[in-house]
């Protein structure tokens, strides 16, 4: 097949004759039983264990493997995808697939916190270390390193203070010195940021946001490579964690047109980013595609596009004044999550949750989720709770 853009391989990607019928979806299979011809055919059935293969409920059937399929021809370098039920399953499933009692694992500071609080919960108690790193170490991270460390775990950017990490100095790190490493994409998608393709072994996503796209299903994915994609799949196999072929369909039917929402996404973050830069009550914002960003060179380098999440902090003022902008706001929601066709505004306090870092801010911070209602409507509405924010301070 000749090479294709990303724009149609994001159409394309997983629809297979064999699983699609002469239908455009591959439709919803649901089962848990798969019935066999004959016991000799049952018996054959169990003794291999392959990738698109109906042996049993846990193990998929078209309706998944067409997603799986996708996700993994839109990552070159990438072997396979296992699907989860929501995004920390996926990232649950990507540590404990690397990880064994007594190891050490590395995790950015800046990490999405129920990531934290599976380092500091399971995994603690299941025997491993976790050392916190600042998000902005880069090749320094080779100090952090001890004997038994076996993994790296990065978010770039980081979903609430939007640092970019260097990851090829951190991949070059973790190669010298044997460690696997793993990173949450969801910001990007594969769309905009092909961690395989620099090395890392394991690109996770939480698919609830952009894959699905309309805030109505959970999901997650690990796309990994040649060397990890073995264990991961026997882990997920044995925890039984799996996706449910109606929201695989969903997901896939999102994954369709994840590549126009995303230009979008995309386009207004950066309109309303720019527009929030100059007004006076804003102290900065934190969007990798700013010029302004610390890290922007990185997201240059190793990014071919933004999405729709970024926060920005006020200058000055309190809780008060910033629930007074929030909770006036007409086009924004009030919730987590983020990658939905609706816009979303949220506090954020990260300073409650770093332990390797500190965070100084000029006043309290809001994280933006910008979806596709027009961007002005938006600019007016944020606006108008700024002006409530000026006026709450008195
Ligand atoms: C960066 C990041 N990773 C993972 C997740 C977890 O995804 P889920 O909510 O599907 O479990 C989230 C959810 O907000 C997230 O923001």
């Amino acid at each position: 097949m000749t090479k294709r853009r990303d724009e149609t391989q994001v159409v394309q990607a997983g629809r297979r004759p064999e699983w699609t019928g002469p239908i455009v979806n591959a439709p919803v299979w649901r089962a848990s039983t798969i019935l066999y011809e004959n016991c000799g055919a049952l018996k054959e059935g169990n003794k291999t264990n392959e990738d698109g293969r109906f042996f049993y409920g846990r193990r998929g059937t078209p309706t998944q493997w067409s997603l799986a399929d996708a996700l993994t021809e839109m990552e070159p370098g990438a072997e396979g995808t296992m699907l989860f039920p929501s995004g920390v399953a996926a990232v649950s499933t990507a540590l404990l697939s690397v990880l064994k009692p007594g190891d050490h694992l590395l995790m950015v500071d800046s990490a999405y916190d129920p990531t934290r609080i599976l380092c500091d919960g399971y995994l603690k108690r299941w025997g491993v270390e976790t050392t916190y790193y600042d998000p902005l170490i880069g090749g320094g991270i080779d100090a952090l390193i001890k004997p038994n460390s076996r993994a790296i775990f990065m978010e770039s950017p980081g979903s609430l203070t939007f640092e970019v990490q260097d990851v090829p100095s951190i991949v070059g790190v973790a190669k010298e010195r044997g460690l696997t490493t793993v990173i949450d994409n969801t910001w990007a998608t594969s769309l905009y940021f092909k961690p395989l393709s620099l090395g890392v072994d394991m690109s996770v996503s939480a698919a609830t946001k952009y894959i699905v796209g309309h805030s109505d299903v959970m999901a997650g994915a690990v796309t990994a490579n040649a060397a990890t994609y073995a264990s991961l799949r026997r882990t997920s196999q044995q925890l039984g964690q799996y996706l449910s072929p109606d929201d695989a369909y969903l997901a896939t039917r999102g994954l369709r047109t994840m590549a126009v929402r995303m230009k979008q996404h995309e386009a207004s973050a950066v309109n309303i980013a720019i527009w929030l830069e100059q007004q006076p009550e804003v102290a900065r914002v934190l969007h990798p595609a700013l010029l302004s960003h610390p890290q922007h060179e990185f997201w240059k380098r190793d990014f071919t596009g933004s999405s729709g999440l970024f926060s920005f902090i006020l200058k000055g003022g309190d809780d008060s004044g910033r629930a007074a902008l929030i909770n006036g706001l007409e086009h924004f929601g009030i919730g987590y999550s983020w990658g939905g066709y609706e816009s979303l505004a949220i506090p954020i306090d990260p300073e409650t949750i770093r332990t390797a870092t500190t965070w100084a801010a000029e006043g309290p911070a809001i994280r933006l989720q910008i979806g596709l209602e027009h961007p002005d409507d938006l600019i007016a509405d944020l606006r108008a709770g700024l002006d409530r924010f000026v006026t709450s301070m008195g």
